[in-house]
């Protein structure tokens, strides 16, 4: 039975750049959706960027842009980032957009008709400078039990205690720094109670894991508190409509974004959105997240879901978080990766794999080691499964002119593959990915052992063996056939390339149970390379690079992104000197630095620059340029760094060294 599926995966805020944290997620779910693809399924992979709240509003405020602006930019940001990972969405939206805006007054409506919105007035704190109410996030100060100083409104990030915000001892505002007063408001809620019963009924039917389940459970028990949906102005979202100042909170119109995004879909494709999304249609939803929202995803959605008469959903699906090299991302330890970065230095399939070999259908922690990385990279990828390929393909061109025999010299061995098919399958299904590549990997073994045990090189040495050899070679080429479809929504980019070499689509899993024969094949090429320890050490070296505050990130940002006011004091604490380069050099492992000696008057100075991308080093000898010369030195991976130089960059280009008139004199102090 052909099955119609939504999925989704959560959507990121549109104030940042996406890191491999998000990635663990969207490889997750873009596996799932690609496997059910191959399936034969309708599959819609609808999301969106996560478009409003306070946090985007007082940044876009910062840059002096609108917050439009500042989510456009990540917008298309986000897009590059998920396409060149090899994401397979059919629509990223934004929860901003009209047909979410649509959809959200559309859910309000039924929510206030039936009688499930209640309003009641409420006092919270309240930034009088600003002209605003605070979410917990924007108030600090001391916790009231442990006395920890600078702590959220919310929790105690050193006892662990959780409080209100009003508890907090000499309470700030983030926002101006300012004591907060407490101001009254009234505010719309949505009651959760009636409709408990309709969870408990969800919960049982299958669409959660036992632990999501078991914690739910757990919510009911503590008793369901109503949801306060309502946000004071200013705020950036989408106006309640009969309001003048109150706005939908970013979490009520959040989730709604996945509808709005899949009724994009119906639209363009002339889907019917209601045969899809309404009770008792066979169309299933599955939204795949992280662990830390599933009181959003299990409680609050398909509470609205089900008052705004639509399907709840079929199965939320949650993951627990990354780590690097055992612990959370740093950026210090150069293991808060942006997927750009990543992209910059290792293919993405490399990642997918990875993830996809450690994640399992639970909620556990997945940790990225590098090490261990490397070595299932090499060992799994190259060594094992395109090895069989690589070890195959030269004598089918030598021998038999490039095509696969007519018959399969050992079909009980092919049988034995094709066996695994629905158990391999059971496992994608379940999102238990590690369970299907072990069982992968295990036949890639015996795929090998094939070969050693036949030894096609040995029998290509002896005359009129030829077609023995075509033999073997085809059998080995038809279980690497197999396993790549398999593969293909874990590693789509490698698999493209295996496509290729064996000209036919890998992309459907039915065709597994016919082997490739008779057919011709084209020239073989490297498929995937060795991982090397200095790529990872690029990586993070460039990871903390990019984090680093200087000059030239701080152009990067989409707009004038102004750091905050200086004194004229602290700008002479910065010493400023003409400096001529009487040195450039590339830097071995560091793709974007150049090393430069500086001369600044009689001393000189050793610089490592992130200019390498515009400057050819032997333009640069003899120029003049600005350094900042009282730089505490930094030890880096290649050296000592005792300054920094000043160059310009932005999205338009560059970077671009500033340089003085030519007479100016090394040495001499800016100011
Ligand atoms: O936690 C987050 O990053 C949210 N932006 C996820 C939203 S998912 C959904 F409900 F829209
Ligand atoms: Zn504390």
């Amino acid at each position: 039975m052909k099955r119609r599926i939504l999925v989704t995966a959560a959507l990121p805020y549109a104030n940042g750049p996406i890191h491999i944290g998000h990635m663990l997620e969207y490889a997750q779910t873009d596996i799932w959706a690609r496997f059910q693809r191959a399936r034969g399924h309708e599959v819609v992979f609808a999301w969106a960027d996560d478009a409003h709240g306070t946090p985007i509003m007082l940044n876009a405020e910062k840059r002096g842009m609108t917050p439009e602006a500042l989510i456009e930019h990540y917008g298309a940001e986000h897009r590059r980032d998920f396409t060149d990972f090899g994401i397979s969405y059919d629509n990223f939206s934004s929860t901003h957009a009209e047909s979410n805006r649509a959809l959200v007054e559309e859910v309000w409506q039924e929510l206030v008709d039936r009688g499930s919105v209640v309003t009641r007035t409420i006092e919270q704190l309240y930034d009088t400078e600003k002209g605003m109410f605070l979410p917990d996030r924007f108030i600090r100060g001391t916790c009231p039990k442990c006395g920890a100083e600078d702590q959220y409104g919310d929790s105690c990030e050193v006892c662990s205690a959780t409080y209100e915000p009003t508890d907090l001892v000499d309470p700030r505002s983030v926002v101006s720094g300012s004591v907060p007063v407490m101001k009254k408001t009234e505010h719309f809620f949505v009651s959760l109670k009636p409709f408990q019963e309709g969870l408990e009924e969800w919960l049982r039917g299958g669409a959660l894991q036992t632990e999501v389940a078991n914690k739910l459970a757990e919510w009911f028990d503590e008793g369901l508190r109503d949801w306060d949906v309502t946000r004071d102005a200013p705020y950036f979202g989408f106006r309640i409509p009969g309001t003048k100042d109150k706005f939908f909170y970013v979490w009520l119109d959040a989730p709604i974004g996945y509808l709005a995004s899949f009724k994009e879909v119906c639209d363009q494709r002339g889907l019917d959105f209601d045969a899809w999304v309404r009770p008792g249609s066979d169309a299933e939803m599955h939204h795949f997240i992280g662990k830390d929202i599933i009181y959003f995803h299990c409680l609050f959605w398909p509470a609205m879901l089900e008052g705004a008469g639509f399907k709840r959903p079929t199965r939320v699906q949650a993951h627990g978080f990354l780590t690097v090299n055992g612990t959370k991302m740093s950026k210090s330890r150069g293991t808060f990766i942006m997927a750009r970065t990543w992209l910059d230095h290792l293919p993405p399939d490399y990642l997918r794999y990875y993830f996809a070999a450690k994640l399992g259908a639970g909620l556990a922690d997945i940790d990225l080691n590098f090490d261990d990385f490397t070595s299932r990279v090499n060992s799994d990828l190259v060594g094992k499964l395109v090895n069989i390929a690589s070890r195959a393909a030269g004598f089918i061109h030598k021998f038999g002119d490039g095509r696969l025999a007519a018959e399969l010299p050992d079909e009980a061995l092919y049988a034995s593959f094709v066996e695994q098919h629905e158990a391999i399958a059971a496992d994608f299904e379940t999102c238990s990915y590690s369970s299907a590549i072990r069982r992968i990997m295990t036949l890639a073994d015996r795929a090998n052992q094939y070969v050693d045990e036949h030894k096609p090189w040995q029998m290509a040495k002896e005359p009129g063996r030829e077609a023995d050899v075509v033999a073997v070679c085809t059998q080995a080429l038809n279980l690497f056939r197999v396993l790549m479809i398999w593969l293909q929504p874990v590693i789509p980019e490698i698999s493209k390339r295996a496509g290729e070499f064996l000209n036919c689509e890998l992309d459907d899993w039915q065709r597994i149970e016919h082997p490739l024969l008779n057919h011709a094949i084209n020239k073989f090429s490297p498929l995937a390379r060795r991982v090397e320890a200095k790529q990872v050490e690029a990586l993070m070296e460039d990871a903390r690079e990019s984090l680093a505050p200087t000059a030239s990130a701080q152009a990067k940002a989409p707009a004038l992104d102004l750091a905050p006011e200086i004194s004229i004091d602290d700008f002479l604490k910065v010493d400023l000197r003409v400096a001529r380069i009487t040195e450039a050099g590339h830097v071995e492992g560091a793709d974007k630095l150049l090393r430069l000696v500086l001369d600044i008057g009689g001393e000189t100075r050793q610089v490592f620059a992130g200019i390498r991308s515009a400057y050819d080093p032997k333009d640069l000898e003899g120029r003049l340029t600005v350094m900042v010369a009282n730089l505490k030195p930094r030890k880096m991976r290649f050296g000592l760094s005792e300054g920094m130089v000043l160059a310009a960059a932005g999205d338009e280009g560059g970077p671009y060294l500033l340089s003085p008139d030519s007479d100016a004199k090394p040495g001499m102090r800016i100011k």
